[in-house]
Parts: C-alpha cells; sequence; structure tokens
C-alpha cells in the first residue's frame, strides 16, 4: 500500500524525505541524483503519471531526468505551469489542467498537476514536476511536502553548472 495511506501526510513527506536525502547521500552527479530522485517521488506517491525535473538554462527550462511517457523539453520562463512557477518563484498548484491557461499538456492522462522550486538560498535551480491522472489531486500538505522533498533534491544538485 502507498506510503500516504498508513499515516498522516505531512508525517509520511518528512519520512520521504529522509529517504530521499539517505539515497542521494555521497553522489554529488546532478543528473544522477535527479533520475533516483524522480524515480522515488514517483514510485512513493500514489496516483502519478509523471514526475521529473526541469533545469533552469539562462531564460528556458530544460527537461531532465523524469518518469513518465516524454515530455516538452523547453519551457520559456512564463509558460506553462512550470514556467510561471519559475518565472514567479513559487509554487503553483493546479486542480483543473484544462482550467489553466496555457498549460503544456505532455501526456493527455494529465488532469491535475504541481509544480515546486529546487532552490538553494536564493538560487533557482529548476522546478520538480508531478501530474496526476486525479481531478485535484494535490493537496496543500502534499504542497508542502513537494517543497521539502524539491529543497533535499535541491542540495544534492550543488555541482550544476
Ligand atoms: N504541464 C507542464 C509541462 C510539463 S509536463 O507536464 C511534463 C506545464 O504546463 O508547464
Amino acid at each position: 500500500m502507498p506510503w500516504t495511506d498508513r499515516a498522516g501526510p505531512e508525517l509520511k513527506y518528512a519520512e520521504l524525505a529522509a529517504e530521499l536525502d539517505a539515497l542521494l547521500q555521497g553522489e554529488t552527479d546532478p543528473i544522477a541524483n535527479a533520475a533516483n530522485a524522480t524515480a522515488a517521488i514517483f514510485y512513493s506517491l500514489p496516483d502519478l503519471n509523471w514526475a521529473g525535473v526541469y533545469f533552469l538554462r539562462g531564460t528556458e527550462l530544460v527537461v531532465g531526468p523524469f518518469q513518465g511517457r516524454p515530455a516538452c523539453t523547453r519551457i520559456p520562463l512564463g509558460r506553462g505551469v512550470c514556467g510561471t512557477a519559475a518565472a514567479e518563484r513559487r509554487s503553483v498548484r493546479v486542480p483543473d489542467v484544462a482550467a489553466f491557461p496555457g498549460h503544456i499538456a505532455c501526456d493527455s492522462a494529465s488532469r491535475s498537476e504541481l509544480v515546486v522550486l529546487m532552490m538553494i538560498a536564493e538560487r533557482l535551480l529548476g522546478v520538480l514536476d508531478l501530474d496526476s491522472p486525479r481531478l485535484a489531486r494535490f493537496d496543500d500538505a502534499d504542497q508542502a511536502g513537494c517543497e521539502m522533498l524539491a529543497t533535499v533534491l535541491a542540495h544534492h544538485l550543488a555541482a550544476l553548472p
């Protein structure tokens, strides 16, 4: 059974964050760490059809490691859910992607989406993007939990150019 069914979501996200930190400990390669992190997240959180990262490269986001169907490679800042989150430096939670103007559809199964920032201090490294085939899949606890996961991951991406 998915871990989120067994106890309060805050506690379980804290446990997942600790597991993620342990999983990435000792490796400095950012691609390796982003790959393992997105796989761990994809297989730990229920009802996802895509989990991955976009790295900030100048004025664009460029897709990095992910689990799910092939995705849009480059997203200009300000475009779509990911580009909005990066441009406005805030998490963006979309309960119904059909109602979000400019949503970029990568997998037609996606119904809701959560994008959180990967930051170290004031530096934006990129975003963590989660898609779900279920409407309104993500709530406040998911947002807070995923913000924590993205912060843990960001600290294992220190070698990014
Ligand atoms: N839906 C995103 C694009 C990335 S895919 O979901 C993987 C967006 O609108 O930014």
